[in-house]
């Protein structure tokens, strides 16, 4: 069972993506209504669409929404994201509403594993302790030590005593990447996220030599070979910030398209080049998990409070430790 069937069984119905619109509602203006009438915050990923990204409270990348999340005083929290991330936050939050605008938003590395498969697996290695990446589910997350983002990571690993027996999970390039600039040997779990695994070295060679004064940026989740050829590798924060602060002009961006939107933004002058897949005849560099929240979906979510994130109380107390341990452990992390 996938996270989000589980979720799905959860849930009495789905019934609310089902009503009315009613036509020239003002979808902008009636979300800003409810935000206030409701306590609700808005809290966005960087992968999501434009317009959310604009009507967001908080933008950000995983670290940053998961601190945002543990620092809220909000009835409702609205997250524009995926399922680990909203269920990351109602972790963090138990007695609130955690709203997610489409149940379905699930993630291709969440699904690579589960807490059963990671149990079989800390059997194998019983010395082990276990990293696990912040994208996975709850059950998961309540079978790890200490959980990581992209953008603390290395400075997690680097923390923790050379002589110890890693196991991490679920994604094998971020950890490929992290023993790499660590130095380690973790244990990985073989999972991956399908849009950062989409990228071709070949097509963005060519990229690269139809624009000689480009740097190529990539995000850890990107396979080996993209890595090697990146001038930067960083998480989508990390990535936002190179842009904004490097002296270079342009930039080929392989990660998930929808950064772009506040890349732009805060770097207007640059040129931004989204980094092209194996396969020129879809979208994969952009999460369709992500993108199936959407304006619509996030006023519905808001104004019948449904879906609802639940979670069981002896998992989530589980899924709790490590994700404070990762919050305590990375507070020298911006
Ligand atoms: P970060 O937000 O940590 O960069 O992770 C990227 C991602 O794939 C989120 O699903
Ligand atoms: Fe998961 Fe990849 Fe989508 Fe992030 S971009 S939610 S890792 S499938």
């Amino acid at each position: 069972m996938t996270t989000i069937e589980k979720a799905m069984a959860m849930l009495p119905a789905r019934g609310y993506l089902d009503m009315e619109i009613p036509g020239g509602t003002d979808l902008v203006a009636e979300i800003n209504h409810m935000r206030k009438e409701k306590n609700a915050i808005i809290l966005a990923h960087y992968y999501q669409t434009g317009d959310i990204q604009d009507i967001a409270d908080f933008l950000g990348d995983s670290l940053q929404l998961a601190r945002a999340a543990e620092n809220t005083d909000a009835d409702m929290i609205v997250f524009c994201g995926v399922h680990f991330m909203a269920e990351t936050a109602k972790i963090l939050n138990p007695t609130k509403k955690v709203v997610l605008p489409d149940l379905l938003a699930g993630c291709s590395l969440a699904d690579s594993c589960s807490g059963e498969g990671l149990r079989e697996l800390k059997k194998e290695h019983p010395d082990a302790i276990v990293v696990s990446y912040i994208n996975c589910d709850s059950g998961v997350k309540a079978e790890s030590d200490i959980i990581v983002t992209s953008s603390n990571a290395e400075h997690i690993i680097n923390s923790l005593p050379q002589e110890q027996k890693i196991i991490f999970a679920p994604d094998r390039n971020l950890g490929r990447y992290i023993n790499q600039v660590t130095g380690r040997n973790m244990i990985l779990w073989d999972g991956a996220c399908i849009v950062h695994e989409a990228f071709s070295l070949e097509r963005i060679a060519q990229q690269m030599l139809d624009h000689p004064k480009a740097k190529l940026i990539a995000h850890p989740e990107a396979q080996k070979p993209v890595l090697q050829v990146a001038h930067y590798v960083g998480s989508t924060a990390n990535l936002l910030n190179y842009v904004v602060n490097d002296s270079a002009e342009e930039f080929i961006v392989a990660t998930e398209e929808g950064i772009l939107h506040e890349m732009r933004k805060r770097a207007p002058g640059k040129k931004l080049i989204p980094a092209l897949t194996i396969d020129d005849t879809c979208n994969c560099s952009e999460c369709h998990f992500m993108k199936l929240n959407t304006m619509q979906k996030l006023y519905l979510c808001m104004k019948y409070e449904q879906p609802e994130i639940l979670m069981d109380e002896e998992i989530r107390l589980k899924a709790l430790r490590p994700i404070n341990k990762m919050l305590e452990l990375s507070k020298a992390i911006k």
